[in-house]
């Protein structure tokens, strides 16, 4: 064989074994476990969902305001109730499956130490060492594969879309006086931030340890990540592509919050609101789609609609009145799960019901391009208007085509729990979990 040919042949051995869109990396957020009710995710309907999985992520592990060391926010759960280790366990079951811990995520809340995610960086090599050392110690005492980093940086402004021309003035102001930055040292941090992941991964090495990195909701990784070094120090790279626009940062306008694609410019949206933005910048910064993960919801996010809001619920909605009152199961003001969602649409029970029990009207997306809709309209004997956007198992199967299509490595899940885990919709048990799956 010349040597083109066997160079060729074996490039082709190569791409084979590096099959892209194959990774499906779970979250679990433990904090379901304690939930009361239908939304409480135990063992057995976990290990469910965990046979679709290639990687599950535990969620979450945090930093002690005091000392900066990793510890688990739920020690009656991870460690007395050995929670922890009865999900690593799960590996001798299902001996494909990763099991890393991640640390941070949305659930290390901290009153006391905003910032402490922040002072970590700034402390440099001493303070990090404690945290490394006892995030090392988690991952290993407890049977983990690895360790995420779902690192909270501060989080860009929100901006309304459907913007007076008295706040096109104001948006100009504020680009004068500045304070649309949120964080004046970010280049500083950014720095920081790649030292420090360079560290972590010194300690995992040893072991083989896998070290992956969440990309928050909001977090701007042109500040925050410096693409092109962390490549050679993360295993792969989870892009939480959504929650773009929230009823919390959001409360006086709706629109999609999960878009694969830039919804039509006309309407002053911003241009990086949207998975693809998102999974490009990391592509043409350099980093290899194969270790990019596209995150995607199982929850929707939820406003109150009020009468100005009109009938039509096509977006942008304007005069919403901030988040939707909390579902029954996941029990959070302004996120439904898609268990719940799908309970609200049309269905034989509550297809003859008027007023605030009619069921929701779904729009669906035949562009496949940004996502799912259902809304009620304030209208007659209808008060409580809501106006969700979501994923179904249609459209996350859109988004794991889209992943394919850029020859990503697969779709990261958040979480298992807002899945409708229990087959309550179509006795179809995570139906989002496996509309991914056979998509990839
Ligand atoms: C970060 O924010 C700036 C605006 O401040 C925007 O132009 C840029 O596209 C954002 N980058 C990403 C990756 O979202």
């Amino acid at each position: 064989m010349n040597q083109w040919l066997w160079l060729g042949f074996v490039a082709c051995l190569y791409a084979a074994g590096t099959e892209a869109a194959s990774n499906l990396v779970c979250y679990y957020d433990s904090s379901s476990y304690t939930r009361e009710g239908l939304g409480k995710l135990l063992n057995p309907d976990l290990e469910i969902g965990v046979q679709f999985c290639t990687h599950l992520v535990y969620g979450y592990a945090g930093i002690r305001g005091d000392n900066y060391q990793a510890h688990s926010l739920n020690e009656n759960l991870d460690i007395y109730k050995h929670q922890f280790s009865e999900v690593t366990a799960l590996k001798r079951k299902y001996p494909h499956l990763k099991v890393l811990l991640s640390v941070g995520g949305d659930r290390d809340i901290d009153v006391e130490h905003p910032n402490k995610y922040i002072e970590l960086l700034e402390g440099e090599k001493v303070r990090q060492a404690g945290f490394i050392q006892s995030a090392y110690a988690l991952v290993k005492n407890y049977g983990f594969d690895g360790l995420d980093l779902a690192y909270q940086f501060p989080r860009n402004k929100p901006r309304k879309v459907h913007g007076e021309i008295a706040s096109a003035w104001k948006s100009i102001k504020k680009l004068f006086t500045g304070d649309f930055i949120v964080d004046p040292e970010s280049a500083l941090h950014k720095e920081q931030f790649t030292a420090f992941v360079r560290d972590v991964k010194d300690s995992l090495r040893n072991d083989g340890f896998l070290l992956s990195l969440t990309v928050l909701p909001n977090v701007n990784s042109t500040w925050y990540f410096d693409i092109p070094s962390l490549n050679g120090l993360v295993d792969f790279v989870n892009l939480a592509a959504f929650d773009f626009v929230t009823p919390a940062r959001n409360p006086e306008e709706a629109d999609y919050t999960a878009p694969i694609y830039h919804p039509d410019g006309s309407k002053d949206r911003l241009a990086h609101y949207n998975a693809d933005f998102q999974v490009d910048y990391w592509l043409k910064q350099g980093f290899p789609s194969t270790k990019l993960n596209l995150g995607v919801a199982t929850y929707g996010n939820a406003w109150k609609l009020t009468s100005d809001s009109g009938l039509e619920g096509v977006p942008v909605i304007a005069h919403t009145e901030g988040a939707a009152p909390e579902g029954v199961q996941s029990q959070k003001p302004g996120l439904l799960s898609y268990a719940e969602i799908c309970g609200k649409l049309s269905n034989p029970q509550n297809q003859y019901l008027k007023g605030n029990d009619s069921p929701l009207r779904r729009i669906s997306d035949p562009t496949k391009r940004f996502g799912t809709i259902a809304y009620r309209p304030v209208d007659g004997a209808i008060t409580e208007g809501i106006w969700v956007s979501y994923e179904d198992p249609d459209s996350a199967s859109n988004k794991a085509a889209y992943a394919r299509a850029k020859n990503l490595g697969g779709v990261a899940l958040f979480d298992l729990a807002y899945d409708d885990f229990r087959g309550q919709c179509t006795n179809d048990r995570y139906p989002i979990l496996r509309a991914v799956k056979y998509r990839l």
